[in-house]
């Protein structure tokens, strides 16, 4: 792959600051994220103006440390890239107008990139993508995908309000655990009895691939007056048992009602433990070949925006230097899907 194109990727879209360089669609050169976990933990959550003003100061430098690993000098990149959306506003204009003006200076082509298309498709990064029903899952978005091929995407359902990975930091939030609370509370469950409390799987049921966790959330809230400290682990491994049985009963079904042979899980969530190790469980018995990606592609990076823009590029697409950031971008339009019961 010597002579396949270079593409710098830049994500800035919530808090980690990310530079990656890939030369065509697999070999990651470098990939630098600088977190800024530890600056938002004592407010226990992401402060916008903190994270904007934090990607100012780390972008140069990082970009500098990634040049040198790569061992790539910028006038031999072919493409630049950044994540458009969704995300924070004032997050996400550091990294796109870094982008833009690095592109322009150049004199090479600008890709803006979808965060949620580069969350999908990081189970594919070094393969070739295949058509498969895709979970993302992360702090911000809980989705069911049908992937038929690059561009060609059809959501099939997604949380109808918190998110899974946004239940897993409220919930450690609620039991004094410091932030973000998904490693957390899976770290915490590792010790504990899943089956000691019964929260409700919300919507396991309810013959779409529609998610809710807020109502999860609140059930915990209400048990833990009547708790003491020595429930921690119980509470956490049976807190994190629902969330997983609904996102793999709900993908398993969507698997089926779509008759693909991959599942592909992505986003922060895609981490935990249990759902890793109850998805091969499950996978192997529908006989569904299970792709997740490894936990450093898993959360926010920039080799997966990069693997995007390779992608694009490859097939000759770019973006305008006038194309703007979008908080809300969306991967592809809703659908309303249902599947029959007798498919679950
Ligand atoms: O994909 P990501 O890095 O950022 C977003 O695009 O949101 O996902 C971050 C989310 C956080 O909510 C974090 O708590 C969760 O992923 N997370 C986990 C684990 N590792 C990260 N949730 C559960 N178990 C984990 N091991
Ligand atoms: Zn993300």
């Amino acid at each position: 792959m010597q002579g396949a194109p270079v593409v710098l990727a830049i994500e800035t879209s919530c808090d980690e600051t990310a530079v990656a360089m890939l030369r065509g669609t697999g070999e990651l050169l470098a990939s630098e994220v600088a977190s800024q976990i530890a600056l938002h933990r004592p407010h226990g959550g992401v402060v916008p103006e903190v994270a904007s003003r934090q990607h100012l100061t780390q972008l140069r430098p990082l970009l500098d440390f990634a040049r040198s690993r790569a061992g790539i000098e910028l006038r031999d990149i072919a493409a630049v890239a950044a994540t458009a959306g969704p995300g924070l506003a004032t997050s996400l204009m550091i990294g796109a107008s870094a982008a833009k003006g690095l592109a322009l200076g150049l004199g090479k082509p600008f890709l803006a990139i979808n965060h949620l298309e580069g969350h999908l498709l990081s189970p594919f990064f070094g393969r070739e993508i295949e058509p498969c029903v895709a979970l993302i899952v992360s702090g911000g978005h809980t989705m069911l995908v049908e992937l038929a091929a690059f561009g060609a995407y059809r959501l099939l359902g997604q949380t109808r309000d918190d998110a899974a990975g946004e239940a897993f930091d409220k919930v450690g939030k609620l039991l004094g655990l410091p932030y973000p609370g998904g490693p957390e509370v899976d770290r915490a469950a590792r010790t504990g009895d899943r089956a000691r409390y019964g929260f409700p799987r919300s919507m396991m049921h309810s013959g779409d691939f529609h998610f809710s966790f807020s109502g999860l959330k609140t059930s915990v809230r209400y048990l833990l007056p009547q708790l003491g400290l020595d429930c921690l682990n119980d509470v956490c491994a049976s807190f994190q048992e629902a969330v997983v049985d609904v996102l793999v009963a709900k993908t398993i079904a969507a698997a089926r009602a779509c008759q693909k042979k991959i599942v592909t899980v992505s986003g922060g969530v895609s981490c935990n433990s249990r759902l890793r190790e109850k998805l091969q469980v499950v996978c192997a018995e529908e006989r569904l070949e299970l792709l997740i990606a490894e936990p450093k592609l898993c959360t926010d990076n920039a080799a997966m925006i990069a693997f995007v823009a390779a992608q694009k590029l490859a097939r000759g697409e770019f973006s305008s230097l006038s194309s703007d950031i979008d908080p809300n971008l969306r991967l592809v339009a809703e659908t309303a899907i249902q599947y029959s019961r007798a498919s679950k």
